[in-house]
């Protein structure tokens, strides 16, 4: 049989032979004295909340299950846009927001809306590898560039000036990144626009975290920065509801009717019960217990990362949002007799069984130094964690 061309450009997820080698080994050792941790799982370890569950429940049992406007529903718009005033003090009109099946498909309509077969976009190495294949899906070519810790592993307005070239459409950034929980500087968010403006290009910016921000400093939407940015969200990580797979974006004006006839066309609808469900959200009891979570979060990342530091991690920025640790293992790798963060990702899956991933399908830079915890676990298992890797690397 043959293939596409796009679809060969989309390389395999080798984390994912890693996950499978840690769910084999998790079955062989479940009634032993250590059971399997998994701290490699990218989504939180909760689920909906009981009336958000109950809101699905009637929305089956009422027979509103049709399709809806490609848009999304009405008041989930609505809701979405009080939400970002309540939670974030702006306004977003409703009319801008475009409700998807999960960030995974609000970030298909953008590719496949604004790139055109070669334009370049510009991304951080490392980040979330899906966001570069939706780019090569359009047919459009991701451009990494390295990044550290001194830019808090996101592009600078220098890194987009300088390599800005002649095929260069936009920039495409998450924050809160994937894997290093680190977000942009509002102001340096602020200068990268103004320079993508000035090339006349577009700014996406992946805010699927934003939710579950920890740190004042930077828990703002690029929304409050400008109209013309594109921004991606999800009712996956902050509101725990991964496997609805219920999204949104928020475009400018212009943008709409574009969206909508590609939606229509490739999706009709988001899920109907997922919507429903998801109104749920926005109540008063709902909120305040996705608070409480971000809350429970926040302790796991304050109780995990110092311990990771004090086993020996190199970990040179502070998370600032997100469940996950960006860690550079070489110090470490030397104990276990291993050669890089693949090697010792197996190491610590065999030796401790600690399930993480190795930082190979995050980037190509320096990705054969780090790790990536996540601690989307209970403290119970990220406490028992550490006293194994303590243990181990003794
Ligand atoms: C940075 C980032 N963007 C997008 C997604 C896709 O999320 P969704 O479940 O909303 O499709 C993920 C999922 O882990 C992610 O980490």
């Amino acid at each position: 049989m043959k293939f596409s061309k796009r679809a060969e450009k989309i390389s395999p997820f080798y984390v994912m032979e890693v996950a499978k080698a840690a769910q084999q080994l998790a079955q062989e050792v479940a009634h032993g004295p250590e059971p399997m941790i998994f701290l490699n799982i990218g989504e939180p370890d909760y689920t909906a909340p009981a009336q958000v569950q109950a809101a699905a429940q009637e929305s089956i049992a009422s027979g509103r299950t049709q399709y809806t406007n490609a848009l999304g529903l009405e008041p989930l718009r609505q809701a979405i846009s009080d939400w970002y005033r309540s939670r974030f003090g702006i306004q977003v009109p409703a009319q801008r927001i475009v409700v998807t099946a999960g960030a995974s498909a609000a970030l298909q309509l953008a590719c496949l809306a604004l790139i055109n077969p070669g334009d370049e976009i510009l991304m951080p190495d490392p980040s979330y590898p899906c966001n570069r294949h939706f780019v090569s899906a359009a047919e459009g070519v991701a451009q990494l560039i390295p990044t550290g810790a001194a830019e808090r592993y996101q592009l600078s307005a220098e890194h987009v000036a300088t390599h800005w070239g002649a095929q260069t459409r936009g920039v495409l950034l998450a924050s809160p990144s994937n894997p290093t929980g680190t977000s942009i500087d509002p102001a340096e968010l602020r200068r990268i626009h103004e320079v993508v403006q000035s090339k006349g290009g577009i700014t996406i910016v992946d805010e699927i975290y934003l939710g579950l921000s920890y740190d004042e400093a930077f828990g703002h939407s690029a929304l409050a920065i400008s109209d013309d940015i594109i921004s991606i969200n999800s009712f996956s990580k902050y509101f725990n509801m991964t496997g609805w797979r219920l999204g949104w974006m928020v475009v400018p004006e212009a943008m709409v009717p574009v969206v909508e006839r590609l939606a229509q066309n490739l999706f009709i609808c988001p899920s109907t019960v997922a919507q429903h469900a998801a109104l749920a959200c926005f109540s008063t009891d709902s909120i305040a217990e996705f608070e409480r979570r971000r809350a429970e979060f926040k302790a796991r990342r304050d109780y995990f990362l110092p311990a990771l530091r004090e086993l020996g991690f190199g970990i040179d920025v502070m998370p600032d949002g997100a469940f996950y640790a960006w860690a550079d293992c070489t110090p470490l790798c030397a104990k276990l007799g291993v050669q890089d963060s693949w090697e010792f990702a197996y190491a610590l899956m065999e030796r401790a069984h600690l399930a993480i991933t190795p930082g190979r399908d995050f980037g190509t830079a320096d990705t054969a130094r780090y790790v990536r915890f996540s601690t989307a676990n209970s403290m119970e298992q990220l406490q028992e964690a550490v006293r194994r890797m303590q243990r181990l690397f003794a």
